[in-house]
């Protein structure tokens, strides 16, 4: 019997005999009556056993420590009016797997850091066991999210030839130690994947909407709450698109996933709001009835510039690539939600983007939520051969490696766009948790890599 189940039936089970398997989340002894809260995994509360000296082996039973795995017999007992709606008369109690005593999670508070070393042992912490199912619940609305949009599901690889974005942050996939590629593995020079965006692109010109989701890799080397080595991320790309289009479906997901969550999470969500921020439910409700606002980067400029002074970076000019404090100034302050930056100067976006009538920005739309900063990278892709090439030629890109790419512009190429939403940042708006690395089963950062 799952704890899940007997809660959703309450009445069906009430005064009948169950058995249940879990671990031992506390155990409270006392001479007369003794309390286990029991958690099997089903449902994110624990599960109340009571066990009296009537119960056979109650003396054993006390002596169950902390995280041991047991499987208990009893009958359910329905209390509405009880602080416990719900606790189990425990006939038997058996212990299954019995927890050292050195286990590493004791009834105080732990903090992150000391969480992070054991990656082993902390999702059984109640922060992590939320957000680890969140993970779940959120995977699911996304694919629901595209499934019901007819957008279809395409797998890109891990193992590439190609730097997607251009900015120089592959790790390297090689089974030897020099670097001659030619006789390596692949006969030449591969890389693990920044973006499934590139291969995607001709599944787009194929079945019109598409989406990747899948793992990404960036060797960049700053250490921030919001930077990983590997990171999910999800990729749609749509035909006959452009970038106005492109953010309304940035905008109907992420109010989609929040609402999903919302509905398919309420516990973790509730856990979040009560121990981690408590502004989190209401920030993302009132996120999913607003509109999100869109502003160009030029104005972005002229907004910094007016703020000049109250950054550590004072140094705004239009050109300079926005850092995280002007991205949160601009979402946080002067807008007070999310916000689409659009029309970035094409200089400080990657080659792919369609460049504008003005010659000097992109059709870019980036969006900025407080908090974390910038969670979706997308654009309006260049359709255009001859601009393509070109872009490519100033940037002395190697064209042989992408004369696949530039070729489906020849191959009944058109208007398309698409983006990237960072999947692990989209974890961290939802529940508030701060760093990356609590969002992430086993994080990868730079000079980090348990097991
Ligand atoms: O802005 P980015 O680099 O865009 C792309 O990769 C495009 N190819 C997407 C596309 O148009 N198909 O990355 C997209 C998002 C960012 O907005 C951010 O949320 C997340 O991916 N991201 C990271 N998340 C965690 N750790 C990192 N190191 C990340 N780098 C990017
Ligand atoms: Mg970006």
């Amino acid at each position: 019997m799952l704890v899940k189940k007997l809660k959703s039936n309450l009445q069906d089970y009430d005064g009948k005999e169950v058995t249940l398997q879990g671990w031992v989340r506390t155990n409270r002894k006392s001479k007369n009556v003794s309390f286990i809260e029991l958690n099997d995994g089903s449902t994110f509360s624990n599960l109340q056993i009571v066990y009296t000296p009537e119960m056979g082996g109650y003396d054993e039973a006390t002596k169950i420590t902390t995280g041991s795995a047991i499987e208990v017999s009893g009958v359910v007992k329905v209390t509405p009016e009880g602080k416990q709606p719900l606790e189990i008369n425990a006939t038997k109690i058996t212990v299954l797997g019995m927890a050292d005593h050195d286990y590493p999670l004791q009834k105080k508070r732990h903090s992150f850091e000391y969480l992070r070393e054991i990656p082993h042992v902390r999702p059984r912490a109640n922060t992590y066991y939320a957000i680890f199912r969140v993970r779940s619940v959120l995977s699911m609305a996304i694919h629901t999210f595209f499934q019901d949009r007819g957008f279809v599901y395409v797998h890109t690889p891990e193992i590439t030839g190609n730097d997607a974005e251009g900015a120089g942050q592959c790790f390297t996939v090689t089974t030897i130690k020099n670097q001659d590629y030619e006789k390596d593995f692949f006969g030449k020079h591969a890389q693990l994947t920044v973006s499934g965006q590139l291969h995607v692109e001709p599944f787009a010109l194929t079945y019109r909407n598409v989406y990747t989701f899948g793992p990404t890799f960036r060797a960049e080397n700053s250490n921030t709450t919001r930077h990983a080595s590997e990171f999910w991320m999800i990729e749609p790309e749509m035909a006959f698109a452009d970038l106005s289009d492109n953010m309304d479906v940035i905008e109907d997901m992420v109010k989609y996933c929040i609402n999903y969550v919302l509905e398919h999470a309420p516990e973790e969500m509730a856990f979040f709001e009560r121990v981690i921020d408590k502004d989190c439910i209401n920030r993302v409700k009132a996120v999913a009835s607003s509109t999100f606002k869109r502003m160009p980067y030029s104005e972005a400029i002229e907004e910094l510039q007016k703020a000049k002074g109250r950054f550590e970076n004072n140094d705004i000019f239009w050109g300079m690539d926005l850092q995280s404090e002007h991205e949160r100034y601009i979402c946080e302050e002067v807008v007070g939600g999310p916000v689409f930056l659009t029309d970035y100067p094409k200089e400080i976006k990657a080659f792919y983007m369609r460049e504008n009538e003005d010659g000097k920005t992109v059709a870019a739309c980036d969006l900025l939520v407080p908090y974390v900063g910038e969670l979706v990278g997308g654009s309006q892709r260049e359709e255009r051969y001859d601009v393509l090439k070109a872009k490519m030629d100033a940037l002395g890109m190697d064209e042989e490696i992408l004369q696949w790419y530039m070729d489906l512009r020849r191959f009944g190429g058109c208007v398309h766009s698409g983006f990237g939403l960072g999947f692990d940042r989209m974890l961290m708006y939802l529940s508030g948790i701060q760093n990356i690395r609590d969002v992430q089963p086993y994080p990868r950062t730079p000079r980090n890599l348990i097991f």
